[in-house]
Formats: structure tokens, C-alpha cells, sequence
């Protein structure tokens, strides 16, 4: 029989259809619902709202399940690149040898800056934030690249943006740390691969050539990898709203990169390293943190622990804990925060209060270690958040563009200021 759900107001029966995904996740369409009743729906930080219907990747936060195109995600970071996992996402299918050759080819191709583009970095401060940097540089692409930002691009002339965007973020972020040091840009390289060439352009210096590990390799594969997309997430839900406006990719990751920045979200990674380092300066006293994130009175919240869908310790977090210990050992890097990180979660996990509210590490609670041990600084991991995001912001981007049920993104609100009042002149009031 069809699943119908019915809402009764004042008396009268209204009667709803019942969307179920591939996944038997269900949903009360209420598209009709103001035009059937004048009522909307309200819920605070869209928390039991669907915005729209996606294909791309599932989680089931309270199993702790998460699948990119239907691939788990342990299996995608084990075998997988960053690369073929973009293209995974974007274009909905695991390439074929020669589909991601020429995905691949095209990152190479568009790896350099516009030089005009360069000036940018000049008149931004050195010690301003690298997020800022980043989203308009990435807005900024659009003015340098226009032929791409047609309304009707072909899925050739999409693949063509996605890698172009995709290379040149990395491009971008890797100037904008040389920037904060105020050394010269690396160009880079034709010969090196996406994560071997943005190491590059980090860490050499004009003559003299960075070291890449394998290791370091492999680990910053994993990390972007499991960042690549989280569906209806802050960010890739800014990307939807403002994309679906019609705006260019550019603008729409644009504000994508805003939203990732807020330390509840993206920002979170840097947050929890400064947090470390805090308690590691009160000398490792983890329940003096503890306590602070566990007091009504206060707002203080323990960094890279909770998060909105998973009720459930979050696969990433599982995932790059283990890399974390695996690159450690490997460069034979001993740091105390690491030490402290996992103390600290043993406590939480035993905390009556994280436990009954399942608070669990999320994605950002080890990532920073990894990024650290590589020698990026604590400004940039939101920077490496939005690399391993863009993935899926392009993909949501394509995909709500491609999707004949989106429409223009505007909640409604229920006002709760004053009702109508006179306009008192200035004479007249006190
Ligand atoms: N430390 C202490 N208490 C917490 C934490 C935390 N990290 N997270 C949630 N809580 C508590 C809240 O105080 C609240 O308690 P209450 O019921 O007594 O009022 C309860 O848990 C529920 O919290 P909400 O804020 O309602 O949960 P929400 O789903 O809105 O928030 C969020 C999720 C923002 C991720 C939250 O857990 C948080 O602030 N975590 C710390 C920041 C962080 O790590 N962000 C990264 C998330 S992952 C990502 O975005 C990539």
C-alpha cells in the first residue's frame, strides 16, 4: 500500500505523499503543504529537512555507514586517489583507464594562474586568514576563465570546469601559504601528479626541490579522499542555495568556502590543534577541558567531537586515526598531541554526558595531526578541507543543475518583531 502521512489541523485532514530513497530512507513531501494549508514548516538548522533528492553519497549517521556513488567509503580510501574519487563523484561512475587519463591530463593542463591572477595575492595581508584568500580567488576565477560560464555547458565542457576548478583551487591554496611566508610562488610542474605537485608547490623553495614522500602521499590521499563530500553538509548545502540562483560554479564554491570556514564546520580541524596545544600547555589536565565543555553556564565546546548526522563514531574518524598512527610511525614522529588526542577520547567515550548525548569524534579531530606532521600550519587545514570538498560542491553543483525539480532555494521564516507601528519623527521621540 502507499505510505501517505496525514496532518491534521484544526480539525481538518490533510494528506501527504511519501518519498522513499534507494536507501528506504523516507520523507513527508510537504511541497504542497502551505498552498493545501498556509502553514510552512519550521525546523531550526534544517535538521529534519530534505532539500532536495541526491544520488551522490549516502551516511546513515546512526550506523556509522558512509558510501560515495554507492562505494564504501573504507574501500574507496583504501584503493582509491583523490583524483579518480573526484571524478567517482562528479561524473557518477569510476572512470575507465582511459577516462581518467584524460580527466587527469586536463588537472595538468590547468594547473598555472592567469598572471594577472597573481596580483591578487599582493594586496591581500600576509597574516590575513588563507580562507578569505580562498574564496575569492575562487569567486575570482570567473572574471579569468568567462568561456567556461555558459548556462547550457555540455557534460565535456562541466568535466573541462571541474578539473580546471580542481587544479587551480590547489594551485591557488599552495600560493596563498607562500604568501603567508612572503616567499616566491612554485609553479607547478607537468610531470607530477595532483597531490606529488601541490607538495611541490608548498614546500620547494626557487632552488631547491622538496622532498615528496610516498608516505606523505598516500596519507593527504586519504585525508582528501574522505573529505571529498558529506551530502547536504553547511557548505555543499551554501553551494546548493547559492547555485541554485543560477550563479556560476565559481560564486557557488565561492560560498562554499565561506561556509566550511566557521569553526563548527571545516574550521573545526584548526580549532581542535589549538585546542591540543592548549592542553598541552596546562599540562595535559584533559578534564579541566572536559568539565569547561560539559558546563551549562558556559558555550565552550571540546573540538572534533559531535557532529549533526553522526550518532555513531564517524567512519572518517576511524579511518585517519589509524593513518595518523601509520604516519607517525613511518617518520618516526612523536608528538604529544597525539598522545593527548587519544586520551582525551577514551575520556569522552567513559563521559556519561558525551555518551547520552553520542558525541563522538568526527572528522576533524585527527586530521589536523596528519596535516601537522606534514608541516602545515594551523591557518591552512581549513584550506585543505575546502581542496578535499571541492569534489563534492562540484558534483552537487552539477547535479542540482542537471535536476528539473530544483528551484530557486528561499525558506520562509515565521516573523516575530513588531506588528505594524507608526513612524515616529525625529522631533517627536525621546
Ligand atoms: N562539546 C561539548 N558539548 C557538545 C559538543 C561538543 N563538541 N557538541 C555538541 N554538544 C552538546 C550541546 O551542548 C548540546 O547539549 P544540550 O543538549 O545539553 O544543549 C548537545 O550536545 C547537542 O548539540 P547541538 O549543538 O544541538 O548539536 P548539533 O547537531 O547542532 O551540532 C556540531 C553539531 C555543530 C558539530 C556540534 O557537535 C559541535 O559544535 N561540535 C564541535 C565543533 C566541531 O567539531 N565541528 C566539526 C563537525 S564535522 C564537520 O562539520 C566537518
Amino acid at each position: 500500500m502507499e505510505e501517505k502521512a496525514q496532518i491534521i489541523l484544526n480539525g481538518k485532514t490533510y494528506e501527504f505523499p511519501v518519498v522513499a530513497g534507494t536507501e528506504n530512507e523516507k520523507a513527508i513531501d510537504i511541497s504542497q503543504l502551505r498552498s493545501k494549508t498556509s502553514y510552512i514548516t519550521l525546523d531550526s538548522g534544517f535538521a529534519n529537512t530534505g532539500a532536495c533528492t541526491s544520488a551522490i553519497t549516502f551516511l546513515d549517521g546512526e550506523k556509522g555507514i558512509l558510501r560515495y556513488r554507492g562505494i564504501p567509503i573504507e574501500k574507496i580510501a583504501e584503493k582509491s586517489t583523490f583524483v579518480e574519487t573526484a571524478y567517482l563523484l562528479i561524473q557518477g561512475e569510476l572512470p575507465t583507464k582511459v577516462q581518467l587519463e584524460k580527466f587527469a591530463h586536463s588537472f595538468t593542463r590547468h594547473a598555472a594562474l592567469h598572471k594577472d591572477m597573481l596580483k591578487f595575492f599582493d594586496g591581500y595581508p600576509a597574516a590575513g586568514h588563507p580562507m578569505g584568500l580562498l574564496s575569492a580567488m575562487a569567486c575570482s576565477l570567473s572574471g579569468y576563465y568567462p568561456e567556461l560560464l555558459k548556462a547550457d555547458s555540455s557534460e565535456e565542457e562541466i568535466e573541462l570546469m571541474a578539473a580546471q576548478l580542481l587544479s587551480k583551487v590547489r594551485t591557488i591554496s599552495a600560493y596563498i601559504y607562500k604568501r603567508t611566508l612572503n616567499q616566491p610562488f612554485i609553479p607547478p610542474r607537468d610531470d607530477l601528479k595532483y597531490i606529488p605537485n601541490f607538495l611541490h608547490m608548498m614546500f620547494s623553495a626557487p632552488q631547491k626541490d622538496y622532498k615528496i614522500e610516498e608516505t606523505v602521499v598516500s596519507a593527504l590521499q586519504t585525508l582528501l579522499i574522505l573529505h571529498a563530500d558529506h551530502e547536504q553538509n553547511c557548505s555543499t548545502s551554501a553551494v546548493r542555495l547559492v547555485g541554485s540562483s543560477r550563479a556560476n560554479l565559481y560564486a557557488s564554491v565561492s560560498a562554499g568556502v565561506c561556509a566550511l570556514w566557521g569553526p563548527l564546520h571545516g574550521g573545526a580541524n584548526q580549532e581542535v590543534v589549538e585546542m591540543l596545544e592548549e592542553i598541552h600547555k596546562e599540562k595535559g589536565n584533559i578534564h579541566k577541558f572536559i568539565e569547561m565543555a560539559k558546563d551549562p553556564k558556559g558555550n565552550y565546546r571540546l573540538m572534533g567531537f559531535g557532529h549533526r548526522v553522526y550518532k555513531n563514531y564517524d567512519p572518517r574518524a576511524r579511518i585517519i586515526k589509524e593513518r595518523t598512527y601509520a604516519l607517525f610511525d613511518k617518520l618516526g614522529i612523536h608528538d604529544p598531541l597525539l598522545e593527548i588526542a587519544v586520551k582525551l577520547e577514551e575520556a569522552v567515550l567513559k563521559d556519561d554526558y558525551f555518551v547520552q548525548r553520542k558525541l563522538y569524534p568526527n572528522v576533524d579531530f585527527y586530521s589536523g595531526l596528519i596535516y601537522k606532521a606534514i608541516g602545515i600550519p594551523t591557518n591552512m587545514f581549513p584550506v585543505m578541507f575546502a581542496i578535499g570538498r571541492m569534489p563534492g560542491w562540484i558534483a552537487h553543483w552539477k547535479e542540482m543543475k542537471g535536476d528539473p525539480q530544483t528551484r530557486l532555494g528561499r525558506p520562509r521564516q515565521i516573523y516575530m518583531g513588531p506588528t505594524q507601528r507608526s513612524y515616529i519623527s525625529m522631533e517627536e521621540r525621546p
